[in-house]
């Protein structure tokens, strides 16, 4: 019996376990108060970044650097870590997808920016469409709305990851609209009150989405676990 073990620490930050392999997303902990674990404990065999600002790429180079893990990424991302001595890189672009030994990657489009920390060209940001042990999962990571995630819940999805904090990002109002446009089993609202101008009130979302769309949603706090 496979198992999908979402843990979510805090942001975008997910840790993702596959049947024992470790996938962790946009790892921004150093400077998350509300983070629940720290670069130096958390595990990783791959890490995902979604785009170049620092409250996504966080920890990505300390984390690869002490655990060995493979970045997955963008082209542009990835050749930015590979700068910064990443040694294990896997460069995809937008609607490619790539079968990895614990299930595919694919990456979606997202509507932000994707600098990077120290200002260079991050190229294009990204969503992730992931195909794990027959779940489908994705990650919205920052996005606006747009009307093309009608085509990415034409996938079926298990799982949509959903930002709600609204300012850098959809707020509620769009993210309920993303719901009815994606129509997953599950959403989990990501991306609120790790700053002051996002602070958003989850179980208002969630009550929203389970009176409007037949998706359950599932508010993790920092630390908590949700099995697929
Ligand atoms: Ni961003
Ligand atoms: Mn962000």
């Amino acid at each position: 019996m496979s198992v999908v073990k979402l843990t979510y620490h805090g942001h975008s930050c997910f840790g993702i376990d596959v049947d024992g392999t470790r996938l962790l997303i946009d790892p921004f902990l150093t400077g998350n108060e509300l983070a629940d674990i720290t670069a130096d404990q958390v595990e990783a065999d791959y890490i995902l970044i979604s785009h170049g600002h620092g409250d996504h790429v966080g920890d990505t180079i300390q984390i690869a650097e002490r655990t060995g893990a493979m970045t997955i990424s963008n082209f542009e991302i990835q050749c930015w870590l590979a700068a910064q001595g990443v040694e294990r890189t896997h460069p995809l672009h937008i609607g490619g997808g790539y079968d990895f030994p614990f299930g595919r990657v694919k990456l979606t489009i997202a509507h932000h920016g994707s600098a990077l920390p120290d200002g260079s060209y991050g190229g294009q940001p990204a969503g992730f469409l992931l195909y794990l042990e027959g779940k489908k999962i994705y990650h919205a990571c920052d996005t606006g709305l747009f009307y093309d995630m009608k085509l990415i819940g034409e996938e079926g999805l298990d799982v949509a990851i959903l930002p709600i904090g609204d300012n850098f990002t959809m707020g509620p109002d769009d993210a309920l609209r993303a719901v009815k446009l994606l129509e997953p089993q599950v959403v989990i609202p990501i991306h609120y009150d790790t700053f002051e101008v996002i602070q958003q009130d989850p179980g208002a979302f969630a009550a929203r989405v389970e009176a409007e769309t037949a998706a359950k949603c599932v508010v993790l706090k920092a630390g908590d676990t949700y099995q697929l």
